[in-house]
C-alpha cells in the first residue's frame, strides 16, 4: 500500500527513495506533485512514463528557497522580486538556466530554461530538506486528467507506481501554481493558477500578459490535453437539466440535481479553488449525463478557476 500518513520516518524513507532514483509522491499547498531527483535523467524518465505525458513538456523544479534557485536558475531583479514576494508560495518562475547545474534535459525539454518553485507546504519542505535534492515533479495525475488534490486521488490515479505517496491530507489552495516567465525580456503570464494575476502585476507594478495558447515553445503546459473529467461540463448553467449533476457556487443554486457538490455556500472564490478539483471528480463518478456549472466569477482566483473549468470543458 503506498499511502503512508507522512511522519518524520516515512519522509526519511521517500528522501532515500528519491535519492536512488525512485519516485514519490507527496503534497503541497497547490495540489499532489509526483517527484523525482531533478538531477536523475532515468528517474524523470519514469514520472513521464507514469503519467503518460509527452515528453516536450517540461517539468517544475522544487526547491526549498530562493537560494537554492540560484544554483540552478538565473534571477534578475524581476525575479527576484517575485521569489521574494511569493516564496515559499503557490508561484513557479520560468528562469534561464544556469549552465552546468546538471538538472536533466529531460525536465526542461531542452528548453533553456528552467520553471522553479519553493512550495508552501510543511510536507514538501520537509522532503526538500532531507533530499536535499531539487525535485522534479508535475502534478500527480495521468496526463489531460484533473490534479490530485488528496492523497486518496493520487492512490486512484496512479495505484502502486510511486514507491510511496506521502499522505499530508487536502491541500489547502486546490488549483495549480500560477506559472511566469521572466526568461525573456517583459514577464509573461504562462499558466493561471493560484497567485492571482493582480498579485504579480502589483509586485512588478506594471501589466503582465497571458501567453497566447499557440505560441510556439512559451508555454507547452497550455497546449496540453488538461484537467479533463469523463462526463461532460456545461459552463455558465442557471438551470438543471434532466440527468445532470451540479457543481455549484454561491447561495443561490437550482435544485434537484443527480448529485450537488458546492464550491462555496458562501461565494468565497479561495474555498472555491480548494474544492474545484475534489468536487469535479466526486461528480464525475455520479453517473450523469453532465456536469452543470454554475457562474463563477471572474476576477481574482476566479481567473484560474475558470481557465481550469473551460480547459476540462474542452478536452473532450
Ligand atoms: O502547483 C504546481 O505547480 C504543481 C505542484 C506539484 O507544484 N505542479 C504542476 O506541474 O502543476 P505540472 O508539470 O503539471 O505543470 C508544469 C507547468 C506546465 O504548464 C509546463 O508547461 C510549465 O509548467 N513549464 C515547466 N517548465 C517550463 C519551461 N521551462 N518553460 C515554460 N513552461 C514551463
Ligand atoms: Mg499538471
Amino acid at each position: 500500500m503506498p499511502v503512508v500518513p507522512a511522519t518524520e520516518e516515512a519522509i526519511r524513507q521517500a528522501a532515500r527513495a528519491l535519492a536512488n532514483g525512485g519516485i514519490v509522491a507527496f503534497p503541497t499547498e497547490t495540489v499532489y506533485g509526483l517527484g523525482a531527483n531533478a538531477l536523475d535523467a532515468r528517474a524523470v524518465a519514469k514520472v513521464f512514463a507514469a503519467k503518460e505525458r509527452p515528453r516536450f513538456n517540461p517539468l517544475i523544479v522544487h526547491i526549498p528557497d530562493i537560494a537554492s534557485a540560484e544554483t540552478y536558475g538565473v534571477l534578475d531583479a524581476t525575479a527576484r522580486g517575485l521569489a521574494e514576494a511569493f516564496w515559499p508560495g503557490p508561484l513557479s518562475l520560468v528562469l534561464p538556466q544556469r549552465e552546468g547545474s546538471g538538472i536533466a534535459d529531460l525536465v526542461t525539454a531542452g528548453l533553456g530554461t528552467i520553471a522553479l518553485r519553493a512550495p508552501n507546504h510543511k510536507i514538501a519542505q520537509a522532503l526538500l530538506a532531507e533530499t536535499r535534492l531539487p525535485i522534479a515533479a508535475p502534478s500527480a495525475n495521468r496526463s489531460g486528467r484533473i490534479s490530485p488534490t488528496t492523497a486518496a486521488h493520487v492512490e486512484a490515479e496512479l495505484g502502486d507506481i510511486p514507491a510511496m505517496i506521502l499522505d499530508g491530507g487536502p491541500c489547502q489552495r486546490g488549483i495549480e501554481s500560477t506559472v511566469v516567465s521572466v526568461a525573456g525580456h517583459s514577464p509573461v503570464l504562462l499558466r493561471l493558477g493560484t497567485v492571482p494575476r493582480a498579485a504579480i502585476e502589483a509586485v512588478l507594478g506594471r501589466a503582465v500578459p497571458l501567453a497566447r495558447e499557440d505560441a510556439p515553445i512559451a508555454s507547452p503546459g497550455q497546449l496540453e490535453r488538461h484537467y479533463a473529467p469523463d462526463t461532460p461540463l456545461r459552463l455558465g448553467a442557471t438551470d438543471l437539466h434532466p440527468g445532470e449533476a451540479l457543481l455549484a457556487f454561491g447561495p443561490n443554486g437550482p435544485s434537484g440535481g443527480v448529485q450537488t457538490v458546492n464550491l462555496s455556500p458562501s461565494g468565497d472564490l479561495e474555498e472555491a479553488a480548494a474544492n474545484l478539483f475534489a468536487g469535479l471528480r466526486a461528480l464525475d463518478g455520479a453517473g450523469a449525463s453532465a456536469i452543470a456549472v454554475m457562474p463563477i466569477p471572474d476576477h481574482d482566483l476566479g481567473e484560474a478557476i475558470n481557465d481550469r473549468l473551460r480547459r476540462a470543458a474542452k478536452a473532450r
